[in-house]
């Protein structure tokens, strides 16, 4: 088989929303300025017995049930995931097991912070192309409220907990017709979550911080970069793009790569609002949503672009 294919998506979101209007209560904000930076207006945050895994979970089985195939048929799991279950096993692993996988295919987790789920999909992408795994389960889990700090008012307002996961298969057509990652590290700084554990006790600041004006710059232009170093390789044109599914970090930063594709926002898919920033999770989500809804049709070409941590950014160019 030459290439691979999405043939099934699935999302989970837990119970519990938090609105702008319940983190005026907590810290120095208010609903205006949260949605004027970022737009977000809510974001959903896991009950204290979920963990990343279990989220993966549910979307999981709604991705498997959507393709139509049977759990046991998946010999690759990968897992995006900041927040993970443990230090180890990997929650792919664990994964692997909820999902009562007994074919002893690879299972593995991926850290690229907010690119994961575009470093994940290219991976399962390259493996099935290169004929080592036949149907991947690709999934971006997060339980990132967990690592902020409620009290620091330029994080806490902006992340939100969910899960999203693509069911990739050998396939005779495109599929992912193409995919490419960066990373530079000496940008480590800019967004981090230092904590480590030593000798069972915690070493340096377990909680998110971040140079929002820093990171907005950097997302602004290595995204534009990305989008179109993916389309000129593929000889193709914002306008040959149906829709555009970023990473749902901030609204201001999808509108800047939009432009730059000379795309309207009626063809960029925004899940931001009612989400959050749920970093590896939020392109699957957003790619559920607008599969589910009918926005995304067989033959469209979609363009998936993220940018997170490490620093590490990428796209993956699909034929839906
Ligand atoms: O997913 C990984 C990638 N992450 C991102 O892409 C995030 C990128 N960064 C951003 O999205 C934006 O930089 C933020 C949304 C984080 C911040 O927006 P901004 O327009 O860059 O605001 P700012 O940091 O320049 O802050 C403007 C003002 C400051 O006050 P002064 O110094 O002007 O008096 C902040 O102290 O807003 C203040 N501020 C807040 N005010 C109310 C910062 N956070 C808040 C808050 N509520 N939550």
């Amino acid at each position: 088989m030459k290439y691979s294919k999405i043939i099934g998506t699935g999302s989970y979101l837990p119970a519990k929303v938090l609105t702008n209007y319940d983190l005026e209560k907590i810290v120095d904000t208010s609903h205006d300025w949260i949605v004027s930076r970022s737009g977000i207006v809510e974001r959903h945050i896991a009950a204290d017995n979920e963990m990343a895994s279990d989220l993966a979970l549910q979307a999981s089985r709604r991705a498997i049930e959507a393709a139509g195939i049977g759990a046991d048929e998946i010999d690759l799991v990968i897992v995006a995931t900041t927040s993970p279950d443990k230090m180890f096993p990997s929650t792919a692993c664990i994964l692997q097991d909820k999902l009562g996988i007994r074919n002893r295919g690879a299972a593995f987790d991926i850290q690229a912070v907010c690119g994961g789920f575009v470093y994940a999909l290219n991976t399962a992408d390259l493996y099935i192309r290169g004929g080592q795994a036949r149907t991947a389960l690709v999934v971006g889990a997060e339980v990132l409220s967990r690592m902020l700090d409620w009290t620091d008012r330029t994080t806490c307002v902006l992340f939100g907990d969910g899960a999203g996961a693509v069911i990739l298969q050998a396939s005779e057509t495109p599929g992912i017709i193409a995919g490419k990652l960066h990373a530079d590290g000496r940008h480590q700084n800019m967004l981090t979550a230092d904590g480590n554990i030593r000798h069972g006790e915690i070493q340096g600041d377990p909680f998110i911080k971040m140079d929002g004006q820093a990171v907005f710059k950097f997302a602004v232009k290595v995204l534009s970069e990305v989008v179109e170093e993916v389309l000129a390789e593929n000889n193709l044109q914002g306008s040959d793009i149906s829709w555009l599914v970023p990473h749902q970090a901030n609204i201001r930063i999808m509108e800047a790569t939009a432009k730059k594709l000379g795309l309207s926002m009626d063809n960029v898919v925004v899940t931001v609002a009612h989400h959050g920033n749920t970093s590896s999770a939020s392109i699957p989500l957003a790619l559920d949503n607008a599969v589910r809804d009918g926005r995304i049709k067989p033959g469209q070409n979609i363009l998936l672009e993220a940018v997170g941590g490490g620093f590490t950014w990428g796209a993956v160019l699909v034929r839906w």
